[in-house]
């Protein structure tokens, strides 16, 4: 008998979201995939005219740091444009030893492990320490990288509603009886909403069922805390953390990853993980601008710049919420008795079509934001995701505030 046989391409020509994509093109409303022609700042060179921008991760403005380009520049000159290897191999240099020293002693570990990328360094953690016999819970609103993970795992999945501790703890009861090791992950800040985990409460709850504790500072690290270490750090809760995962494409101005924790744990990693493995490692200017930006960050000039940037976001969120836009707030409030800040400014839009209608008209005034759909956020929650850097000035944010005033019918029409 004949086999018939689908062909593979067709889900290409046929995926639900090519017909939106044609409509969008055509109208000239995407919001993605546009081209910067100049350096990451606070207002960038982007197709053609300067934008505000307000769509970046680049949280302390580091990238076009004098300081850090010649970190970048000198490692190049000294080690070449690649490393063209795996870390194990012939791809480990300095650089990888003394930012790896550097991390361990900023995040207060025994030890951390320098990754590729911080998509690597997650699913090469959870993928490794993970076998088809455990079982890993995960917050609904976990980034990506950290499902893949678990996919690469074949561990049991146990999920649990975005900030919702009280089905954490159920899946942690029900967890105890699955038989092998548990791992809870969370983001300590959500990369969408921006919003803060409640890592103190996770922790003890894990504690109490005897599970370990992974937190994802991609949005933390050199953005929260007093030392600029992250969630944990502003929450107090360190010390109960027993992995924390960053990266280096954020506020560290660079590209790479890193995963921190106890040494044993780490060793393991470094001769088990196969993202650290079968991959090579990063470019020496990355590494020499990682770790230029890390000690910037540990240094006296550190808290001047979170300051600058939690005093951004606090101008940024109070001036869209005055002229009525619906910000998401978090509401947390850090060991020290204070809210805990993100340069994360979500402004809710929720129609999907609204949300590239009103991108476009912010597009036009000469503001860059990015836009955040399903699956990135829950149907119906599309989002202008803002996000201020240190670097901002008060002109910046005004002229970004001035072009959201005029787009206010356009999101009150999304609004009903
Ligand atoms: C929460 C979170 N985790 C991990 C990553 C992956 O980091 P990288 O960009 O270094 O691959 C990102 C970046 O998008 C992120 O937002």
């Amino acid at each position: 008998m004949a086999q018939t046989v689908t062909d593979l391409f067709e889900k290409a020509r046929s995926h639900e979201r090519v017909e939106i994509l044609r409509a969008a093109r055509e109208q000239g409303v995407i919001p993605y995939y546009r081209v910067l022609e100049g350096e990451a700042g606070p207002v960038v060179r982007m197709e053609g005219a300067d934008r505000v921008m307000l769509g970046s991760n680049n949280y302390l403005g580091l990238t076009r740091d004098p300081r850090v380009k010649r970190a970048a520049m000198d490692a190049m000159e000294r080690y070449g444009t690649a490393l063209t290897g795996s870390r194990f191999l012939n791809g480990t240099i300095p650089l990888h030893v003394e930012l790896e020293r550097e991390i361990a002693d900023w995040m207060g570990t025994e030890d951390a492990l320098v990754f590729t990328t911080g998509y690597q360094a997650n699913l090469g953690a959870i993928g490794t320490l993970l076998g088809p016999t455990d079982t890993v819970i995960c917050d609904s609103g976990d980034h990506a990288s950290i499902m893949d993970g678990v996919a690469m795992s074949h561990a049991k999945v146990r999920p649990f509603r975005h900030n919702r501790l009280d089905k954490l703890a159920t899946m942690l009861e029900r967890a105890e009886s699955d038989g092998g090791g548990v791992l809870v992950v969370v983001d300590g800040v959500f990369s969408m909403e921006g919003d803060v985990c409640d890592v103190p409460a996770v922790a003890s709850l894990a504690r109490q069922h005897g599970a370990r504790l992974m937190v994802d500072e991609a949005h933390g690290v050199g953005v929260l805390g007093a030392r600029g270490a992250g969630a944990c750090e502003a929450l107090g809760a360190e010390a109960e953390v027993d992995l924390r995962m960053g990266t280096f494409s954020k506020s560290l101005a660079s590209c790479g990853g890193f995963i921190a924790g106890a040494a044993d744990v780490i060793d393991f990693l470094r001769t088990q993980s196969r993202t650290y493995m079968f991959t090579a490692a990063s470019v020496p200017a990355a590494l020499g601008a990682a770790l230029e930006a890390v000690r910037i960050c540990r240094s006296a000039e550190g808290p001047e710049l979170l300051d600058r940037l939690r005093a951004n976001a606090l101008y940024l969120e109070r001036g869209l919420s005055d002229l009525g836009f619906r910000v998401i707030e978090t509401g947390t409030v850090g060991a020290d008795g204070d809210a805990v800040v993100t340069p994360v400014v979500p402004v809710l839009i929720g129609d999907d079509w609204q949300a590239a209608l009103v991108w476009k008209a912010l597009w036009d005034a000469g503001v860059y934001v990015n836009v955040a759909l399903y699956p990135a956020v829950e149907r119906g929650g599309a989002l202008l995701r803002t996000s201020v850097m240190a670097t901002h000035d008060r002109d910046h944010l005004d002229r970004a505030l001035e072009a959201f005033d005029g787009v206010r019918g356009l999101a009150e029409a999304a609004a009903g």
